[in-house]
Protein backbone atom coordinates (compact mmCIF):
# COMPACT_ATOMS: atom_id res chain seq x y z
CA UNK A 1 0.00 0.00 0.00
CA UNK A 2 1.09 3.12 -0.56
CA UNK A 3 2.82 5.72 1.71
CA UNK A 4 2.10 3.73 5.18
CA UNK A 5 3.91 3.65 8.59
CA UNK A 6 2.06 0.72 10.64
CA UNK A 7 -1.65 -0.15 9.98
CA UNK A 8 -2.44 2.54 11.89
CA UNK A 9 -1.65 4.90 8.77
CA UNK A 10 -3.07 2.58 6.12
CA UNK A 11 -6.39 3.41 7.76
CA UNK A 12 -7.01 -0.34 9.07
CA UNK A 13 -7.70 0.70 12.14
CA UNK A 14 -10.28 3.02 11.28
CA UNK A 15 -14.60 2.02 11.19
CA UNK A 16 -14.73 4.79 7.93
CA UNK A 17 -11.06 4.93 5.67
CA UNK A 18 -13.17 6.23 2.77
CA UNK A 19 -10.79 9.62 2.60
CA UNK A 20 -7.31 7.49 2.64
CA UNK A 21 -8.47 4.92 0.52
CA UNK A 22 -9.58 7.83 -1.67
CA UNK A 23 -5.69 9.50 -1.60
CA UNK A 24 -4.28 6.38 -2.00
CA UNK A 25 -5.87 5.46 -5.20
CA UNK A 26 -7.71 2.55 -3.74
CA UNK A 27 -11.38 1.83 -5.29
CA UNK A 28 -14.23 3.81 -3.16
CA UNK A 29 -17.95 3.62 -3.67
CA UNK A 30 -18.57 7.64 -3.64
CA UNK A 31 -16.44 10.44 -3.08
CA UNK A 32 -15.69 10.78 0.94
CA UNK A 33 -15.95 14.95 1.43
CA UNK A 34 -15.02 17.44 4.53
CA UNK A 35 -15.11 20.92 4.06
CA UNK A 36 -12.40 23.36 5.20
CA UNK A 37 -13.35 25.31 7.81
CA UNK A 38 -15.53 22.66 9.13
CA UNK A 39 -14.19 23.58 13.12
CA UNK A 40 -15.68 26.73 13.75
CA UNK A 41 -18.62 29.51 13.49
CA UNK A 42 -21.45 27.04 11.05
CA UNK A 43 -21.93 24.71 14.50
CA UNK A 44 -23.61 26.48 17.38
CA UNK A 45 -21.72 24.14 19.77
CA UNK A 46 -18.66 25.48 18.49
CA UNK A 47 -19.93 29.37 19.19
CA UNK A 48 -21.52 28.37 22.53
CA UNK A 49 -17.14 26.65 23.58
CA UNK A 50 -15.75 29.67 21.79
CA UNK A 51 -17.71 31.99 23.65
CA UNK A 52 -17.11 31.27 27.14
CA UNK A 53 -13.48 31.79 26.90
CA UNK A 54 -11.21 34.57 27.41
CA UNK A 55 -10.55 34.36 22.97
CA UNK A 56 -9.24 32.49 20.19
CA UNK A 57 -5.88 31.72 21.57
CA UNK A 58 -7.17 29.85 24.23
CA UNK A 59 -8.72 27.65 22.49
CA UNK A 60 -6.10 27.07 20.22
CA UNK A 61 -3.51 26.49 22.69
CA UNK A 62 -5.60 24.21 25.28
CA UNK A 63 -5.26 20.87 23.82
CA UNK A 64 -8.88 19.42 25.58
CA UNK A 65 -10.84 22.23 24.19
CA UNK A 66 -8.63 21.82 20.26
CA UNK A 67 -9.74 18.42 20.54
CA UNK A 68 -13.51 18.89 21.84
CA UNK A 69 -13.79 21.54 19.08
CA UNK A 70 -11.94 19.16 16.12
CA UNK A 71 -14.99 16.48 17.08
CA UNK A 72 -17.73 18.80 16.93
CA UNK A 73 -18.27 18.44 13.05
CA UNK A 74 -17.80 14.84 13.15
CA UNK A 75 -20.56 14.41 15.33
CA UNK A 76 -22.92 17.11 13.79
CA UNK A 77 -22.39 16.83 9.99
CA UNK A 78 -20.98 13.35 9.49
CA UNK A 79 -18.32 14.20 7.82
CA UNK A 80 -15.75 11.29 6.17
CA UNK A 81 -12.28 13.20 8.03
CA UNK A 82 -11.66 15.58 10.96
CA UNK A 83 -9.14 18.37 10.59
CA UNK A 84 -7.35 19.37 13.75
CA UNK A 85 -8.89 22.91 15.14
CA UNK A 86 -5.80 24.89 15.34
CA UNK A 87 -4.17 27.68 12.82
CA UNK A 88 -2.03 28.03 10.48
CA UNK A 89 -0.48 31.27 12.77
CA UNK A 90 1.12 28.84 15.12
CA UNK A 91 3.97 28.20 13.00
CA UNK A 92 5.13 32.25 13.23
CA UNK A 93 4.53 32.82 16.98
CA UNK A 94 6.67 29.45 17.61
CA UNK A 95 9.48 31.14 15.99
CA UNK A 96 9.12 34.22 17.91
CA UNK A 97 6.74 36.63 16.37
CA UNK A 98 3.38 36.23 18.60
CA UNK A 99 0.40 37.08 17.20
CA UNK A 100 -3.26 38.42 18.24
CA UNK A 101 -6.76 37.55 17.01
CA UNK A 102 -8.98 40.49 16.40
CA UNK A 103 -12.76 40.00 17.21
CA UNK A 104 -14.41 40.69 13.83
CA UNK A 105 -10.99 42.06 12.13
CA UNK A 106 -8.55 38.95 12.31
CA UNK A 107 -5.35 38.50 12.93
CA UNK A 108 -2.38 40.94 13.98
CA UNK A 109 1.10 40.91 14.48
CA UNK A 110 2.55 44.27 16.75
CA UNK A 111 5.66 43.02 15.48
CA UNK A 112 6.58 42.40 11.60
CA UNK A 113 9.30 41.08 10.12
CA UNK A 114 11.13 44.19 7.66
CA UNK A 115 14.68 43.34 7.80
CA UNK A 116 17.24 40.45 7.57
CA UNK A 117 18.54 41.06 11.07
CA UNK A 118 15.08 40.16 11.94
CA UNK A 119 14.89 37.28 9.79
CA UNK A 120 17.92 36.26 11.95
CA UNK A 121 16.48 36.60 15.24
CA UNK A 122 13.82 33.90 14.79
CA UNK A 123 13.98 30.13 16.18
CA UNK A 124 13.35 27.49 13.57
CA UNK A 125 13.44 23.74 12.92
CA UNK A 126 13.29 21.70 16.05
CA UNK A 127 13.51 24.61 18.13
CA UNK A 128 10.66 26.09 17.36
CA UNK A 129 8.28 23.17 16.37
CA UNK A 130 9.28 22.26 20.45
CA UNK A 131 7.14 25.39 21.58
CA UNK A 132 3.90 23.68 19.92
CA UNK A 133 3.55 20.83 22.38
CA UNK A 134 0.51 21.73 23.06
CA UNK A 135 -0.56 21.15 19.47
CA UNK A 136 0.75 18.02 19.62
CA UNK A 137 -0.54 16.81 22.73
CA UNK A 138 -4.52 18.22 21.30
CA UNK A 139 -3.96 15.85 17.94
CA UNK A 140 -2.30 12.61 20.20
CA UNK A 141 -6.44 13.04 22.40
CA UNK A 142 -8.37 13.82 19.45
CA UNK A 143 -6.92 11.06 17.79
CA UNK A 144 -8.19 8.88 21.21
CA UNK A 145 -11.49 10.53 21.21
CA UNK A 146 -12.33 9.90 17.78
CA UNK A 147 -11.38 6.31 18.45
CA UNK A 148 -10.68 5.34 15.01
CA UNK A 149 -14.45 7.10 13.41
CA UNK A 150 -12.42 8.72 10.82
CA UNK A 151 -9.32 9.89 9.88
CA UNK A 152 -7.40 13.21 11.33
CA UNK A 153 -5.97 15.31 9.20
CA UNK A 154 -3.27 17.85 10.02
CA UNK A 155 -2.11 20.98 8.57
CA UNK A 156 0.17 23.81 8.21
CA UNK A 157 0.65 27.01 6.23
CA UNK A 158 2.45 27.17 3.60
CA UNK A 159 5.78 28.97 3.62
CA UNK A 160 5.28 31.19 0.95
CA UNK A 161 1.57 32.20 3.12
CA UNK A 162 3.15 32.24 6.22
CA UNK A 163 5.71 34.80 5.48
CA UNK A 164 3.05 36.71 4.29
CA UNK A 165 1.11 37.10 7.49
CA UNK A 166 4.73 37.75 9.20
CA UNK A 167 5.39 40.36 6.53
CA UNK A 168 2.56 42.04 6.03
CA UNK A 169 1.42 42.14 9.75
CA UNK A 170 -1.65 40.96 9.12
CA UNK A 171 -4.59 40.35 6.22
CA UNK A 172 -4.84 42.34 3.28
CA UNK A 173 -6.36 42.59 0.02
CA UNK A 174 -3.09 43.09 -2.19
CA UNK A 175 -0.14 41.73 0.47
CA UNK A 176 2.07 44.42 -1.72
CA UNK A 177 4.61 44.87 1.70
CA UNK A 178 4.88 41.18 1.72
CA UNK A 179 5.57 41.42 -2.33
CA UNK A 180 7.94 44.20 -2.11
CA UNK A 181 9.86 42.49 0.32
CA UNK A 182 9.81 39.45 -2.25
CA UNK A 183 11.04 42.12 -4.92
CA UNK A 184 13.52 44.14 -2.76
CA UNK A 185 15.32 41.86 -0.32
CA UNK A 186 14.79 38.48 -2.49
CA UNK A 187 17.79 37.05 -0.18
CA UNK A 188 15.76 37.63 3.42
CA UNK A 189 12.86 36.37 1.85
CA UNK A 190 14.50 33.52 1.05
CA UNK A 191 15.93 33.01 4.31
CA UNK A 192 12.70 33.78 5.63
CA UNK A 193 11.02 31.03 3.33
CA UNK A 194 14.13 28.71 4.34
CA UNK A 195 13.47 29.04 8.11
CA UNK A 196 9.68 28.61 7.83
CA UNK A 197 10.11 25.55 5.83
CA UNK A 198 12.60 23.92 8.07
CA UNK A 199 9.91 24.64 11.35
CA UNK A 200 7.17 23.53 9.34
CA UNK A 201 8.44 20.08 8.37
CA UNK A 202 9.83 19.84 12.16
CA UNK A 203 6.32 20.64 12.95
CA UNK A 204 4.19 18.39 10.66
CA UNK A 205 6.52 15.05 11.27
CA UNK A 206 5.67 15.43 14.96
CA UNK A 207 1.78 15.83 14.00
CA UNK A 208 2.46 12.82 12.09
CA UNK A 209 4.25 11.34 14.70
CA UNK A 210 1.56 12.17 16.81
CA UNK A 211 -1.01 10.44 15.04
CA UNK A 212 -1.75 12.71 11.65
CA UNK A 213 -2.65 10.41 8.76
CA UNK A 214 -3.12 12.64 6.35
CA UNK A 215 -1.23 16.67 6.00
CA UNK A 216 -2.54 19.67 3.93
CA UNK A 217 -0.46 22.84 3.09
CA UNK A 218 -2.59 26.09 2.41
CA UNK A 219 -1.24 28.25 0.77
CA UNK A 220 -4.15 30.68 1.21
CA UNK A 221 -2.13 33.73 -0.63
CA UNK A 222 -0.69 31.99 -3.89
CA UNK A 223 -3.54 34.26 -5.65
CA UNK A 224 -1.56 37.38 -4.97
CA UNK A 225 1.58 36.19 -6.57
CA UNK A 226 2.60 36.33 -10.28
CA UNK A 227 3.57 33.01 -11.96
CA UNK A 228 7.65 34.06 -11.63
CA UNK A 229 7.20 34.91 -8.48
CA UNK A 230 5.24 31.58 -7.47
CA UNK A 231 8.00 29.60 -8.99
CA UNK A 232 10.77 31.46 -7.33
CA UNK A 233 9.12 31.99 -3.61
CA UNK A 234 6.65 29.11 -3.12
CA UNK A 235 7.28 25.84 -5.33
CA UNK A 236 10.74 24.69 -4.18
CA UNK A 237 9.68 24.89 -0.41
CA UNK A 238 6.52 23.11 -1.06
CA UNK A 239 8.45 20.94 -3.15
CA UNK A 240 10.99 20.33 -0.05
CA UNK A 241 7.71 20.07 2.37
CA UNK A 242 6.65 16.74 0.15
CA UNK A 243 10.00 15.49 -0.09
CA UNK A 244 10.33 15.32 3.90
CA UNK A 245 6.99 14.18 4.65
CA UNK A 246 6.82 10.52 3.09
CA UNK A 247 4.78 8.58 5.55
CA UNK A 248 1.65 10.12 5.15
CA UNK A 249 -0.07 11.52 1.77
CA UNK A 250 0.03 15.24 1.67
CA UNK A 251 -2.01 17.68 -0.32
CA UNK A 252 -1.73 20.59 -1.30
CA UNK A 253 -4.04 23.90 -1.59
CA UNK A 254 -2.90 26.84 -3.57
CA UNK A 255 -6.11 29.28 -2.97
CA UNK A 256 -6.06 31.24 -6.78
CA UNK A 257 -2.87 29.53 -7.81
CA UNK A 258 -4.58 27.86 -10.97
CA UNK A 259 -1.39 29.44 -13.09
CA UNK A 260 0.92 26.80 -11.03
CA UNK A 261 -1.58 24.23 -10.78
CA UNK A 262 0.78 21.86 -13.41
CA UNK A 263 3.96 22.70 -11.77
CA UNK A 264 1.96 22.12 -8.34
CA UNK A 265 0.82 18.47 -9.23
CA UNK A 266 4.12 17.49 -10.61
CA UNK A 267 5.41 18.00 -7.05
CA UNK A 268 5.59 14.56 -4.17
CA UNK A 269 1.85 15.27 -3.10
CA UNK A 270 -0.73 12.91 -3.24
CA UNK A 271 -3.91 15.73 -3.62
CA UNK A 272 -4.58 18.98 -5.15
CA UNK A 273 -7.28 21.37 -3.58
CA UNK A 274 -8.73 23.52 -6.17
CA UNK A 275 -10.44 26.77 -5.40
CA UNK A 276 -13.59 27.09 -7.51
CA UNK A 277 -12.84 29.19 -10.05
CA UNK A 278 -11.05 25.91 -11.37
CA UNK A 279 -13.46 24.11 -13.72
CA UNK A 280 -13.18 20.59 -12.97
CA UNK A 281 -12.32 19.00 -16.15
CA UNK A 282 -9.38 21.95 -16.84
CA UNK A 283 -8.23 21.03 -13.47
CA UNK A 284 -7.98 17.71 -14.24
CA UNK A 285 -5.79 18.29 -17.85
CA UNK A 286 -3.66 20.71 -15.74
CA UNK A 287 -3.07 18.24 -12.90
CA UNK A 288 -2.98 15.30 -15.13
CA UNK A 289 -4.28 11.97 -14.57
CA UNK A 290 -2.75 10.84 -11.21
CA UNK A 291 -3.63 13.60 -9.05
CA UNK A 292 -6.23 13.38 -6.38
CA UNK A 293 -8.52 16.70 -6.99
CA UNK A 294 -10.18 17.73 -3.91
CA UNK A 295 -12.82 20.54 -3.68
CA UNK A 296 -14.26 22.68 -5.34
CA UNK A 297 -17.94 23.90 -4.77
CA UNK A 298 -18.16 27.75 -4.21
CA UNK A 299 -19.22 28.43 -0.43
CA UNK A 300 -21.74 30.54 -1.81
CA UNK A 301 -23.69 27.71 -2.83
CA UNK A 302 -24.50 26.49 0.28
CA UNK A 303 -26.91 30.14 0.76
CA UNK A 304 -29.12 28.61 -1.70
CA UNK A 305 -32.31 26.15 -1.49
CA UNK A 306 -31.84 22.60 -1.24
CA UNK A 307 -32.71 21.88 -4.33
CA UNK A 308 -30.18 23.94 -5.57
CA UNK A 309 -27.53 22.81 -3.27
CA UNK A 310 -27.97 19.04 -4.91
CA UNK A 311 -28.05 19.89 -8.50
CA UNK A 312 -24.74 21.94 -7.46
CA UNK A 313 -23.02 19.26 -5.24
CA UNK A 314 -23.91 16.46 -8.08
CA UNK A 315 -23.14 18.44 -10.92
CA UNK A 316 -19.60 18.99 -9.42
CA UNK A 317 -19.24 15.11 -8.57
CA UNK A 318 -20.00 13.77 -11.62
CA UNK A 319 -17.58 16.97 -13.93
CA UNK A 320 -15.09 15.51 -11.62
CA UNK A 321 -15.96 11.94 -11.78
CA UNK A 322 -13.28 9.56 -9.83
CA UNK A 323 -9.77 10.24 -7.90
CA UNK A 324 -11.97 13.52 -6.12
CA UNK A 325 -12.49 14.15 -2.38
CA UNK A 326 -15.57 16.31 -1.91
CA UNK A 327 -15.21 19.70 -0.37
CA UNK A 328 -15.47 23.29 -1.10
CA UNK A 329 -13.01 25.90 -3.13
CA UNK A 330 -12.20 27.35 0.20
CA UNK A 331 -13.22 27.82 3.94
CA UNK A 332 -16.84 27.57 4.88
CA UNK A 333 -18.13 31.22 5.35
CA UNK A 334 -19.28 31.68 9.40
CA UNK A 335 -23.03 32.69 8.36
CA UNK A 336 -23.45 29.58 6.21
CA UNK A 337 -26.87 27.84 7.19
CA UNK A 338 -26.24 24.89 8.80
CA UNK A 339 -28.88 22.90 7.15
CA UNK A 340 -27.44 24.19 3.52
CA UNK A 341 -23.73 22.45 4.80
CA UNK A 342 -25.63 19.36 6.03
CA UNK A 343 -27.60 19.32 2.69
CA UNK A 344 -24.10 19.56 0.95
CA UNK A 345 -22.76 16.62 3.10
CA UNK A 346 -25.84 14.56 3.02
CA UNK A 347 -25.93 15.13 -1.10
CA UNK A 348 -22.01 13.10 -1.42
CA UNK A 349 -23.12 10.68 1.11
CA UNK A 350 -25.79 9.18 -0.82
CA UNK A 351 -24.55 9.29 -4.31
CA UNK A 352 -22.98 6.22 -5.88
CA UNK A 353 -20.06 6.15 -8.42
CA UNK A 354 -21.56 3.91 -11.39
CA UNK A 355 -19.91 0.57 -11.79
CA UNK A 356 -16.71 0.54 -14.29
O1 LIG B 1 -12.02 23.37 10.59
C1 LIG B 1 -10.89 23.70 10.18
O2 LIG B 1 -10.63 23.90 8.98
C2 LIG B 1 -9.75 23.71 11.19
C3 LIG B 1 -9.48 24.97 11.76
C4 LIG B 1 -8.74 26.07 11.01
C5 LIG B 1 -8.77 27.40 11.49
N1 LIG B 1 -7.90 28.13 10.77
C6 LIG B 1 -9.58 27.87 12.63
C7 LIG B 1 -9.94 29.28 12.70
C8 LIG B 1 -7.89 26.05 9.91
C9 LIG B 1 -7.53 24.90 8.98
C10 LIG B 1 -7.36 27.37 9.77
C11 LIG B 1 -6.35 27.73 8.76
C12 LIG B 1 -6.11 29.14 8.47
N2 LIG B 1 -6.01 30.17 9.36
C13 LIG B 1 -5.85 29.64 7.18
C14 LIG B 1 -5.77 28.82 5.92
C15 LIG B 1 -7.12 28.51 5.39
C16 LIG B 1 -7.78 29.67 4.67
O3 LIG B 1 -8.83 30.09 5.15
O4 LIG B 1 -7.24 30.10 3.63
C17 LIG B 1 -5.64 31.02 7.30
C18 LIG B 1 -5.36 31.99 6.17
C19 LIG B 1 -5.73 31.34 8.67
C20 LIG B 1 -5.52 32.66 9.31
C21 LIG B 1 -6.73 33.13 10.01
N3 LIG B 1 -7.24 32.56 11.16
C22 LIG B 1 -7.55 34.21 9.65
C23 LIG B 1 -7.36 35.09 8.43
C24 LIG B 1 -8.56 34.28 10.60
C25 LIG B 1 -9.61 35.37 10.73
C26 LIG B 1 -10.69 35.19 9.75
C27 LIG B 1 -11.83 34.42 10.34
O5 LIG B 1 -12.22 33.42 9.72
O6 LIG B 1 -12.29 34.84 11.39
C28 LIG B 1 -8.38 33.22 11.52
C29 LIG B 1 -9.23 32.89 12.70
C30 LIG B 1 -9.81 31.53 12.75
N4 LIG B 1 -9.11 30.37 12.51
C31 LIG B 1 -11.14 31.19 13.14
C32 LIG B 1 -11.23 29.79 13.11
C33 LIG B 1 -12.42 28.94 13.48
C34 LIG B 1 -12.22 32.17 13.56
C35 LIG B 1 -11.85 32.70 14.88
C36 LIG B 1 -12.98 32.84 15.87
O7 LIG B 1 -13.52 31.82 16.36
O8 LIG B 1 -13.23 33.99 16.21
Amino acid sequence: MLGCISPYHCGMNLKNDLFLRALNGQPVERPPVWLMRQAGRILPQYRALRGSLSGFKELVTRPELAAEATLQPIDELGVDAAILFSDILVIPEAMGLDYEMVEQRGPFFPKKIRTLADVEALASGEVAAERLEYVYSALQLTKAELNGRVPLIGFSGAPWTLLAYMVEGGGSKTFSTAKKFLYTQPDAAHKLLSKITDTVIAYLRRKVAAGADAVQLFDSWAGVLSPALYRDFSLPYLSRICESLTDVPVIIFAKDGWFALAEIAYLKCRAVGLDWTIDPTLGRVWAGQHKVLQGNLDPCVLYADHATIRNKTLEMIKAFGKRHIANLGHGVYPDTPLDGVKCFVETVKEYRYKAP
